[in-house]
């Protein structure tokens, strides 16, 4: 009730919009506990002030009446507390077991973390995609890993947030209560491009999804080209590799197919499908001149099909097309 005063359900400074059922269980607690900080906290300045004020000296001679022990307040003072102790623990645990147990019957969806994307792969439906999308009202098991360093997977209006380990799997799960777009940001320091590390989160209709998961599993229908540009987008490429033709982390895709490139030892290396291939599988062989090499393998994540689908793709982006 205290998030209804304090905060529309496009959230504001208070907290961010409720829209799973973790966010349920977590925020009356919350705000519980905050009413409650709120209330001790006036309660005892209050006091302090007030005897301050009421009991201050007021001769050189004055000592006030002494009070040498109170059987009634010690009990007070320890048996109040330690309940509502209980209580808030009580109330605690139970929102954590919810939290990090899973119920059954949920759809599973792998996470790939890497420098810096994510990525999606629903098992069940054979289907990959750089954005999560979800059915609403339907609980989700994320079984997480990370190919480089450590990423934090965090959802501000689910209320989730678990961190993604390299090798091994960590897992978290969510319900979803309302369509709508939400964040996922990384919420664990992982470098260079740490701050532009996140994804969109889509929760849609039950038929909405079905349509998404059908448009999605096409992939290997299209022309070489436009698979290329799927691959490309999929796996968040242009997070590091502009397709407008400036520097990012990585060199540009635009233009880039077929020209001559400088590498960092000086010596000359055409962009062809040889190179391509190369660099996706093995990124630190070749780097280009003015390059930092962070770019982590993808070597177990595209197969060859996708590689030689983005060689297409990449040929295509020339600059007097665009
Ligand atoms: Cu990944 Cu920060």
């Amino acid at each position: 009730m205290l998030t209804m005063v304090l905060a529309s359900s496009e959230g504001s400074f208070w907290l961010p919009r409720a829209a799973s059922t973790g966010a349920q269980s977590v925020d009356p607690l919350f705000e519980a506990l905050v009413v409650i900080s709120w209330f001790f906290l006036i309660l005892i300045v209050g006091l302090t002030v007030l005897f301050a004020l009421r009991y201050r000296r007021r001769h050189a001679d004055d000592v006030g009446a002494q009070v040498a022990e109170s059987k009634t307040l010690e009990v007070v003072w320890t048996v109040v507390p330690t309940i509502m102790l209980l209580g808030i623990f009580y109330w605690g645990f139970v929102a954590y077991v919810e939290l990090s147990v899973p119920p059954r019957n949920v759809m599973d969806v792998r996470v790939t973390a890497r420098q810096w994307g994510w990525q999606f792969e629903y098992p069940a439906e054979g289907t990959k995609s750089d954005q999560l999308v979800v059915p609403v009202g339907k609980a989700v098991l994320l079984t997480m890993s990370s190919v480089d360093v450590i990423h934090s997977f965090y959802v501000p209006e689910f209320r989730i947030k678990r961190d993604v380990l390299p090798e091994r799997f960590s897992v978290t799960w969510f319900e979803a209560t309302e369509i709508g777009e939400y964040d996922l940001l990384c919420a664990e320091y992982c470098g260079t491009s740490h701050s532009a590390m996140s994804a969109k989160i889509r929760v849609v209709s039950d038929a909405d999804f079905a349509a998404w998961i059908e448009a999605e599993s096409g992939i290997d229908d299209l022309p070489l080209a436009d698979r290329g540009a799927l691959v490309v987008q999929k796996n968040g490429c242009t997070q590091c590799h502009s397709l407008d033709g400036s520097k990012g982390v990585g060199p540009t895709f635009l233009g880039s197919f077929g020209t001559n490139r400088e590498l960092v030892d000086g010596t000359q290396q055409v962009m062809d499908r040889d190179y391509v291939r190369e660099s996706i599988f093995y990124p630190a062989r070749k780097l280009v001149k003015g390059y930092l090499g962070q770019m982590p393998t993808y070597k177990g994540t595209l197969t060859d099909d996708d590689v030689a689908a983005i060689a297409e793709y990449l040929s295509t982006l020339v600059e007097n097309d665009l």
